[in-house]
């Protein structure tokens, strides 16, 4: 199996040039961790926040051009999924909803001691079969069922039943597929 183990060690701001992963892979503690299936073409940005986190891709994935996946939590994207480019997949608010505990994040995140503790997160999921169209945002805790199409510039905030398709701000249920 063809596995790019060796992006779980890095811990620093990587380009990667080298075979399908044209992307970076960013850790920001080196124990988090990053799994990349056979046959994936990543052009996006991977990152990791906290120590705990995981970014799974399984096989056949395509990730475009300034997309990003941020995972402080767990982050699955199972095989054949298409995620298009100018994607954000965040599976946590990245700051505290309390401005008191968020006062000091800029200067923390520069030290690279950002404190997570108050920030709310929530696994993804995207299941199979999946298509993310260009320009999308998938919240914190949203699943993305077998072969559901997502439209472009969708902001999907709750899960999404498989086979089926939905697009707008909140994306909303448009019909079924396949
Ligand atoms: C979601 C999508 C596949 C649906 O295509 P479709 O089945 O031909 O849909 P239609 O054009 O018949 O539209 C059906 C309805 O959904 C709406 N709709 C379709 N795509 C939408 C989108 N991205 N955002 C908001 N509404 C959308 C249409 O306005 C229409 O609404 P109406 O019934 O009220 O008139 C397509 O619109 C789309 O977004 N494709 C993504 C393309 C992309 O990102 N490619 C990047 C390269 S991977």
């Amino acid at each position: 199996m063809l596995n790019y183990l060796k992006s779980l060690f890095r811990s620093s701001s990587t380009p990667m040039n080298n075979g399908p992963i044209k992307g970076t892979i960013y850790k920001t503690y080196k124990e988090s961790l990053v799994e990349i299936g056979d046959n994936c073409l990543v052009e996006a940005t991977l990152t990791t926040y906290t120590p705990d986190a995981k970014i799974i891709l399984g096989n056949n994935i395509f990730i475009g051009t300034n997309s990003l996946i941020g995972s402080a939590q767990s982050i699955i994207i199972e095989d054949d999924v298409l995620i298009s480019f100018n994607c954000l997949i965040q599976d946590s608010d990245t700051h505290s909803l309390n401005s008191a505990n968020r006062k000091d994040d800029c200067a923390n995140w520069i030290i690279g001691k950002k404190d997570w503790t108050h920030i709310e997160k929530k696994p993804i999921r995207i299941c199979k079969s999946a298509w993310i169209g260009a320009y999308s945002i998938i919240l914190k805790g949203v699943t993305i069922g077998e072969g559901a199409i997502v439209g472009a510039g969708s902001v999907v905030t709750k899960d999404v039943a498989p086979f089926t398709i939905v697009a707008g701000n909140p994306a909303k249920f448009i019909r079924k597929t396949d």
